[in-house]
């Protein structure tokens, strides 16, 4: 007989056809997504799981699933699980880092080009019929080429975010809990700088830190404050390190010029602030989104949910075993 397992939300048909080699598998391909008791009752009997940011693992869950092993989370971030509570509860946790760097990166730059460019303002300009033509001063923007750009979190996101800053031959800083290797911030071209030099200096704040207590509202009032009233903030890295309605207060008195934002704070409702400013770009979290990326995504928690259902320490094992 196979182990079961539950897949719960819609993955690639290819994702299926391996876990089936493996495994008797449910899978959720109506990608609904499930509320804690049905997710509890899903799991029950299964002995693993490929999970999503919209799946929350905590204690309450573990007493409906003792048989359950494994759960391999298709993302990088992985807020959603309490590690502890897997890990009193002899579940391993995994998640899929590396894949979606570049990816994701891109994303960032997608947002950084738009937010300085005025590219959404512009278009709904544009389709509303309200262009009547070239005018000097029409959306002003923000020169990227030559501008200072603040990281947060010189981590393998942050880094391609850094790399791909030389083609427009910007000035780098960078903060981080830790300072990086000289070798990779000899290959960023980054500068490790406080917080508060950071905002004061950057022309665009980028944030690449995952989700933890200690970033919390790592972005809040003080710290937009702290930022050029020219500046823009990219967030494409997980709501709740920017303090939202502080951000949409920042926006509207033009403490800061723009955001770009690809994560919010209780996804997928966004607070309705956002959606009366002219000054912000706004994504549904599709920052690793290409058809490749969210494809190795997925086959990765296979591969990390096959290991350890059969025995082998998984490549991208979160807690000790
Ligand atoms: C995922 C992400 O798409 O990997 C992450 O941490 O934020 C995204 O790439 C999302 O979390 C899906 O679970």
């Amino acid at each position: 007989m196979k182990p079961k397992v539950l897949v719960t939300r819609e993955v690639f048909d290819e994702v299926l056809e391996y876990l089936s080699q493996f495994f008797d598998v449910t899978s959720n391909q109506s990608d609904v997504p499930f509320d804690p008791t049905t997710l509890a009752s899903k799991l029950s009997g299964k002995q693993g799981a490929l999970i999503t940011l919209s799946d929350r693992i905590d204690t309450a869950l573990f007493s409906h699933c003792p048989n359950l092993k494994a759960l391999c989370n298709i993302a990088v971030g992985y807020n959603n699980i309490d590690l502890e509570a897997c890990t009193k509860a002899k579940v391993m946790a995994t998640n899929t880092p590396g894949v979606l760097d570049d990816t994701t990166g891109d994303f960032a730059w997608a947002l950084i080009l738009a937010t300085a460019r005025r590219l959404t303002e512009a278009e709904i300009y544009l389709r509303n019929g309200q262009w009547d033509g070239w005018k000097l001063k029409q959306f002003l923007g923000l020169d990227i080429h030559h501008a200072t750009l603040g990281i947060f979190g010189l981590g393998r996101i942050g880094q391609v975010v850094a790399r791909r800053a030389i083609g427009f031959e910007m000035k780098v800083i960078y903060h981080d809990v830790r300072r990086a290797a000289p070798e990779i911030e000899q290959a960023c071209r980054a500068s490790f700088v406080s917080k508060e030099e950071l905002l004061a200096k950057a022309d665009i704040v980028t944030i690449h830190v995952p989700y933890s207590p200690a970033t919390h509202h790592l972005i809040g009032k003080r710290e937009l404050e702290q930022m050029k009233p020219t500046a823009i903030l990219i967030n494409a890295s997980r709501g709740g390190v920017v303090d939202d309605a502080a951000l949409i207060e920042a926006l509207c008195s033009g403490v800061i010029a723009g955001a770009g934002l690809d994560v919010f704070e209780n996804e997928p409702k966004l607070n309705p602030g956002f959606l009366d400013l002219k000054n912000v770009v706004l994504a549904p979290h599709i920052a690793s989104s290409s058809k490749a990326t969210r494809y190795n995504m997925a086959m990765l928690a296979a591969k990390n949910l096959v290991a350890a259902l059969t025995g082998e320490k998984p490549p991208n094992l979160l807690n000790p075993f």
